[in-house]
């Protein structure tokens, strides 16, 4: 249907197998081996990939190691490497129907939201780090040495790895690479194995923007074999990792070898906090896109909600209905106002916590299964609200990452900090109130990287984005994000 419809998707797709991007050049697998890339509103087969593995991740290293030790990438001026980020940008924005439908085609998500957010997000931020490219500046230092000068340079770290994962594929590759190359590294890149589509498509574009080669390098695998390889290779100076906390946890392992450094933006079970003075239509509403955006793929989703014992069955009345109410079907369908879950395993693992759900005692209010029907081909799960959920329940613990909320009430503000702080994650939590010390002091208690107040889910590179507790390590986006792409070298001269 939609594919049709625009002709240099199709064609894209039609063209061949996708091949990995080393060294400038189009490659196939040392292998030889390829594997499939689906669409997951109809479970069909999509493309099929280059598979890379240990083989693949040496080359991709080799030809980053030569880039970093080029004149090409060394001797470029900051100006120029802004330039050329700021050309991907534009690049983007002159493909962004065509990365629209891709991203919409291979990851389920939908369509408008890929066009007015996944597609534009990505350029800007492109364009945003084109500017820091010129501004990355070290410091005199006021020594108390006598006759010393002495001054830090901030210097690339060298050979980044990157693995992103599935859910944000276009923004999670901009997370990743514009920082990183405005601040002068070079990059061996995995986007997921769900979806490898979009960041393929990115690479032709490194290309023609005119990065050297070897500056960026795309290699999609799967994780235990080319994430795995990655993480514990001798010649990657750091590794830069999105997804869950268990490969978090064992990619810190892997980087013990070569002490490479690390950061980390991992998983989530953020709390989602209604006050009683909240604008209740407007928390319901807001409370709905914190859980329901993406289908609930959202490392930040306000997956735990608690709403204060007074407006508590109004809200989840509220969110039943809306629920009850939202329209799932394929991305590209403008009708559509959730899409699938992005596989079969991610369907299995979502439907199961929902079984678990129903075993440990909670009630379904709305949802609690897959959708059936036309879509019972695609991987579509219900929007699902659940209730009568004691904070010990496995559904209010773990991270489901799919459209599930259980909404819990609470007495007080005391007893809801310590509820809402008992969690090994700390990545998000909403706060609805219109009482300013109210927002302020849960603001300041809540252990969590990013605070939203009557909004959730707001981003922007300028903002910076991590985790606190086993959330992760490191931030992302802002100035904040260039320490963790440059190293600090301290210069004494000694001037007498
Ligand atoms: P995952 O953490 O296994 O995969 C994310 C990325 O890591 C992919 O590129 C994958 O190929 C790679 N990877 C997997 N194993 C690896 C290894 N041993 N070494 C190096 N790289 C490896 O996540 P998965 O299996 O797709 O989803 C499982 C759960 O993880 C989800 O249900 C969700 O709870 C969580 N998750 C959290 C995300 C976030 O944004 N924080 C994103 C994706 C998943
Ligand atoms: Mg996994």
């Amino acid at each position: 249907m939609t594919m049709t419809e625009n002709r240099p998707v199709t064609e894209w797709l039609m063209s061949g197998p996708k091949k990995l991007l080393i060294g400038g050049e189009w490659v196939e697998a040392a292998s030889g081996k390829t594997f499939q890339t689906y669409n997951p509103s109809t479970g069909e087969v999509l493309a099929h990939v280059a598979e890379a593995d240990s083989a693949d991740i040496d080359r991709a290293v080799i030809a980053a190691r030569k880039a970093f030790e080029s004149d090409a990438w060394r001797k470029m001026t900051p100006s120029k490497r802004g330039q050329l980020l700021w050309k991907m940008a534009d690049l983007i924005e002159k493909n962004a129907d065509e990365l629209a439908l891709l991203e919409t085609l291979n990851n389920g998500k939908l369509l408008k939201i890929s066009r007015a957010a996944d597609v534009p997000l990505c350029a800007d931020h492109f364009r945003y780090f084109a500017g820091w490219a010129t501004k990355i500046e070290g410091e005199t230092v006021p020594v108390s040495v006598p006759n010393m000068f002495t001054y830090t340079l901030r210097e690339p770290i060298g050979v980044v790895g990157q693995i992103i994962p599935w859910n944000f594929p276009l923004q999670m590759a901009a997370w990743k690479l514009a920082p990183a190359l405005a601040a002068g590294n070079t990059i061996v890149f995995k986007p997921a194995e769900q979806t490898p589509l979009t960041a393929l498509r990115l690479g032709e574009l490194f290309l023609e923007a005119g990065f050297p080669p070897g500056v960026v390098n795309i290699v999609p695998g799967y994780g235990p074999t080319a994430g795995a390889a990655i993480a514990s290779h001798p010649g990657i100076d750091k590794v830069a990792f999105t997804g869950s906390t268990n490969v978090g946890k064992a990619i810190v392992k892997a980087s013990a070898g070569n002490l490479k450094k690390v950061t980390l933006e991992l998983g989530g079970k953020s709390p989602n906090i209604i006050l009683p003075d909240a604008d209740i239509k407007n928390a319901i509403r807001g409370s709905m896109n914190a859980i329901f955006f993406n289908q609930g793929q959202v490392c930040t989703a306000g997956s735990r909600l608690y709403v204060q014992k007074s407006v508590y069955d109004e809200v989840v009345s509220g969110m039943t209905d809306l629920a009850t109410k939202m329209r799932l079907g394929p991305g590209v369908d403008p009708g559509s106002e959730m899409g699938p879950v992005i596989s079969q395993e991610q369907l299995e693992r979502v439907t199961g916590y929902i079984e678990t759900g129903k075993r440990e005692g909670a009630t379904v209010r709305t949802g609690g299964s897959r959708a059936g029907g036309e879509l019972a081909n695609g991987y579509f799960v219900q929007p699902t609200v659940f209730t009568d959920v004691p904070d010990s329940a496995t559904i209010a613990r773990e991270e489901i990452f799919g459209p599930v909320v259980v909404a819990m009430p609470f007495e007080d503000m005391d007893e809801l900090s310590a509820r809402a702080n008992d969690s090994i994650y700390g990545l998000a939590a909403g706060i609805w109130t219109n009482n300013l010390k109210n927002a302020h002091k849960l603001a300041a208690t809540l252990q969590a990287g990013v605070i939203w107040v009557n909004t959730y889910n707001a981003f922007d590179a300028a903002a910076p984005f991590g985790g606190y507790k086993q959330s992760g390590y490191g931030r992302e986006m802002g100035h904040a994000v260039l320490h963790e792409y440059t190293t600090t070298k301290t210069v004494w001269v000694n001037l007498r």
